[in-house]
C-alpha cells in the first residue's frame, strides 16, 4: 500500500508490512552487505532511512542523488536513531534516473545560488520548509476568516484602474508594438486593443472589495498582486500575494483591533500547527524566532498616532540619513527605529498626512491626516497598510478631482457612496512579509516559490 513518509514517521498507519514508498534520494551509502538511502517525498521535512540488506540485488549504482524511486518493503523501529522508524527494502524500482552531476550537493548551498536554481531549490531541506509553511499558513488565514463568516471573493487580476493610485501598475495589451494604433493628437489609441481601454494588472483587490463589502458585510481577498515598483530591496517583489479584509460598518478603532486580532491568530497557529516549520527556522535561520512570536502573542501591540510618532524620532539621539519632519513617508530607517528601538514589538501608526497616502482614506477633522494605519513589526518594517475609507460621496469626490483623477472612469467607485454609503474600513497584509516575520527569512525571494523581482522572471 502507497503511504507518505509523513505519515510512517508519525505512526499514523496500521499495517507494517507491504508498504510502498515513492520519493527522491537524498544520500546514498553502500557497503559489501549493507546499503542506506535516504529518500525524501515532499510530505514532510525529515527523510525516510531505506535498509538495503542484500545490496547486489537491487539497481543501487544507477540510483543518484536526485534519482525518483519507489521501494517496497517493511517498517522496523530501531532505537537511538533520529528517526525511529526504518524500511526494509524488498524491491527497489528507477522510475527517473537521475545523472551522477545533480546540482544539488550534500552540502548547504547558499541562498543567492538557490535562487538561480529555483526551479530544483524545492528539493532542499530549507525550501521544502519554505513551501509548507506558505501552504499552512495560507490555511490559517483562510480558517480565520471563515470563523468570522467573511466571505472570500475574488476579484480581478486584469483592471482598468490604478487603485492605489501610484502609477506601478504592469500593462496588459495585445496591441502590436510594430504598428500601434494612434489617435488623431498622437496618443495610443487603446480603444483599438482588447479591453477598448488601457488595462493593467492589478495592484490591489481594495477598490472591488469594498463594492462587495457594501453589499455582503465582512469580505476578503487573498490574490496575487502586482506593482511595477523599481525598487530593487529584500522586502519587495514585483508580484506578491496579498490578504485583503474589507468590513462594512466598521472604523479605524475597530479595524486596528481586528488586525491585531488575525496576525495573533497566524501567530498561534504557526507556532501550535506549523511546529515542523517554526522548529526548523528556529534552529537554522533565527534562534530564538518561536519565544519572540509567542511574546507577541502574549503582549499587546503599541499603537501611536503618526504624529506622535514623528516626536519620538525628533526627540531621539539617532542619527538618521534621511531629515524627520512632520509630512515626511516613514524610511525604512524609521520604522526600524520604531519598532526594533523604541517599541521593541510590532507596532500601528495611524492618522497619516493626507498627502502622503491614496485618495480613498477617509480625511480626518483636523483636515490634515486620514484614518490610515500602517502595522510596523521589527526587522521587516511595513506588513499591513489599511485605512478608513472616505464614504462620505462630496468629501471623495474633492480629494479625487483635487488629485486630478478621471471621475468617470471611478464613477462605480463614487456610485456606492451615492447608495446607502455606510463607514467602512480594510487592510492589505502582505503575504511574504509575513512569511518573513514568522521564519526570519531575510529576503523576499526566499519565501515566495518563484520570485519575480526587477529584471527577472526566469522560471
Ligand atoms: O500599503 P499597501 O500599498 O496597501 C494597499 O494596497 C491597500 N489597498 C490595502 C488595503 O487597504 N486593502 O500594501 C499593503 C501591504 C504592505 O503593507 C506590504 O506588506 C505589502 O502589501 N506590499 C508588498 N509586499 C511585497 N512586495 C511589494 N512590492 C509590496 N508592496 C506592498
Ligand atoms: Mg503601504
Amino acid at each position: 500500500e502507497k503511504k507518505k513518509i509523513k505519515d510512517i514517521l508519525e505512526d499514523k498507519i496500521d499495517n507494517y508490512k507491504d508498504v510502498i514508498v515513492m520519493g527522491w534520494v537524498r544520500t546514498k551509502r553502500v557497503s559489501k552487505n549493507i546499503a542506506f538511502i535516504e529518500i525524501n517525498d515532499g510530505s514532510t521535512l525529515k527523510n525516510l532511512q531505506l535498509v538495503i540488506l542484500s545490496p547486489d540485488e537491487h539497481p543501487l549504482a544507477e540510483i543518484n542523488r536526485g534519482a525518483s524511486i519507489k521501494v517496497k518493503g517493511y517498517l522496523d523501529k530501531v532505537e537511538g536513531r533520529e528517526q525511529d522508524v526504518e524500511m526494509k527494502a524488498e524491491e527497489i524500482e528507477i522510475i527517473g534516473e537521475a545523472p551522477e552531476d545533480f546540482i544539488l550537493q550534500k552540502k548547504r548551498h547558499s541562498f543567492e545560488f538557490l535562487r538561480e536554481i529555483a526551479h530544483l531549490r524545492a528539493r532542499t531541506n530549507t525550501f521544502g520548509v519554505v513551501n509548507r509553511f506558505r501552504s499552512k499558513m495560507s490555511y490559517a488565514v483562510h480558517e480565520y476568516f471563515y470563523n468570522k463568516d467573511f466571505k472570500y471573493i475574488h476579484t480581478p487580476i486584469i483592471t482598468s484602474g490604478d487603485a492605489e493610485g501610484a502609477g506601478e501598475v504592469f500593462k496588459v495589451t495585445t496591441l502590436d508594438f510594430d504598428n500601434l494604433p494612434l489617435t488623431d493628437a498622437g496618443q495610443i489609441d487603446y480603444n483599438q486593443d482588447f479591453f477598448a481601454e488601457e488595462t493593467g494588472l492589478t495592484v490591489s483587490g481594495q477598490l472591488e472589495a469594498e463594492l462587495l463589502a457594501t453589499a455582503l458585510g465582512d469580505v476578503y481577498t487573498f490574490g496575487p498582486t502586482f506593482r511595477a515598483e523599481n525598487s530593487n530591496t529584500s522586502r519587495h517583489a514585483s508580484e506578491f500575494w496579498m490578504i485583503e479584509p474589507e468590513m462594512a460598518f466598521c472604523n479605524l478603532e475597530e479595524m486596528m483591533t481586528l488586525m491585531e486580532d488575525f496576525i495573533k491568530n497566524l501567530f498561534k497557529f504557526a507556532v501550535e500547527e506549523a511546529e515542523e516549520e517554526m522548529d526548523f527556522f528556529n534552529k537554522w535561520i533565527d534562534e530564538g524566532r518561536r519565544d519572540m512570536i509567542k511574546n507577541i502573542i502574549e503582549s499587546d501591540f503599541g499603537r501611536v498616532t503618526y504624529t506622535e510618532a514623528i516626536e519620538i524620532l525628533e526627540n531621539s539621539d539617532h542619527d538618521f540619513e534621511f531629515p524627520v519632519k512632520w509630512g515626511i513617508d516613514l524610511q525604512s530607517e524609521h520604522e526600524r527605529y520604531l519598532t526594533e528601538k523604541h517599541f521593541q514589538k510590532p507596532i500601528m501608526v495611524y492618522n497619516y498626512p493626507k498627502e502622503i497616502k491614496a485618495f480613498y482614506m477617509r480625511q480626518n477633522d483636523d483636515r490634515k491626516t486620514v484614518a490610515a494605519v500602517d502595522c510596523l513589526v521589527p526587522g521587516v518594517g511595513e506588513i499591513i497598510g489599511g485605512s478608513q475609507r472616505e464614504e462620505r460621496y462630496e468629501e471623495l469626490k474633492n480629494r479625487m478631482e483635487e488629485l486630478n483623477m478621471d471621475l468617470e472612469k471611478y464613477e462605480w467607485f463614487l456610485d456606492i457612496r451615492k447608495y446607502g454609503s455606510v463607514p467602512h474600513s480594510g487592510f492589505g497584509l502582505g503575504f511574504e512579509r509575513l512569511l518573513m516575520y514568522l521564519s526570519g527569512m531575510q529576503n523576499i525571494r526566499d519565501v515566495i516559490s518563484f520570485p519575480r523581482t526587477p529584471g527577472s522572471a526566469k522560471f
